[in-house]
């Protein structure tokens, strides 16, 4: 029996229209696609949270964006983010919305994520990623090693938004893909 096509969810760590990072998704997100995945792209109001709070919760059920999110993650199987770097870790906006999935029951626990990112700067988002990595693994979270950092991203896309450099998105595109193999391999399952 062929199994059902990996259900993944898209987002940015970024709540700004001009988002840079936001503009990385479409390749990964194409990638993934082409695998054979199942992709819905969250808006990025989806992430527009409100700060945790330990009393906004009551016995297991949280504010009404709040569980928009948590069932979005709980639904999918994998996870495609373009984490941005705010002062070498991930944004506050990301680790929010982090933190609320996180909460009990945990919507985390088999998940598999790939992530990648741009930067204005030289990085390209390395120690943002690594960061990520950090808070993810112990929730369960399988992160595929493969990423994508986008250095000097303010000059990386044309007039149009989309990524001059061919080779960075054949890079987001394999990202996407690795993904949806990843899953496809049943790595989410190993602990079912
Ligand atoms: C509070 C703050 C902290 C930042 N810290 C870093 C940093 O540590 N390293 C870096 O490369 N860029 C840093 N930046 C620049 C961001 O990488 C840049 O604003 C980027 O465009 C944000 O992602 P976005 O375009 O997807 O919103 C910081 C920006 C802000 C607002």
């Amino acid at each position: 029996v062929a199994l059902p096509p990996p259900r993944i969810l898209a987002f940015a760590g970024s709540l700004r229209k001009a988002s840079l990072n936001r503009r990385l998704l479409r390749y990964a997100i194409d990638g993934a696609r082409a695998a054979g995945g199942q992709v819905e792209e969250l808006p990025p109001e989806s992430l527009q949270l409100p700060l945790y709070n330990g009393d906004l919760e009551g016995n297991g059920s949280y504010p009404p964006d709040v569980e928009t999110w948590r069932a979005k993650i709980r639904e999918a199987d994998g996870l495609l983010i373009a984490s941005p770097e705010y002062n070498h870790g991930v944004s506050g906006v990301l680790k929010n919305a982090i933190d609320w999935a996180s909460r009990p029951p945990s919507v985390f626990g088999g998940k598999v994520a790939a992530s990648f990112g741009t930067t204005p700067g030289l990085f390209g988002t390395a120690r943002s990623q690594m960061s990520l990595r950090l808070t993810l693994t112990p929730l369960g979270v399988w992160v595929v090693p493969k990423t994508v950092l986008v250095p000097n991203g303010a000059q990386a896309f044309d007039e149009a938004g989309h990524l001059t450099n061919p080779k960075l998105v054949d890079e987001l595109a394999a990202v996407g893909r690795i993904l949806v193999r990843a899953l496809q391999a049943g790595l989410g399952r190993l602990e079912a």
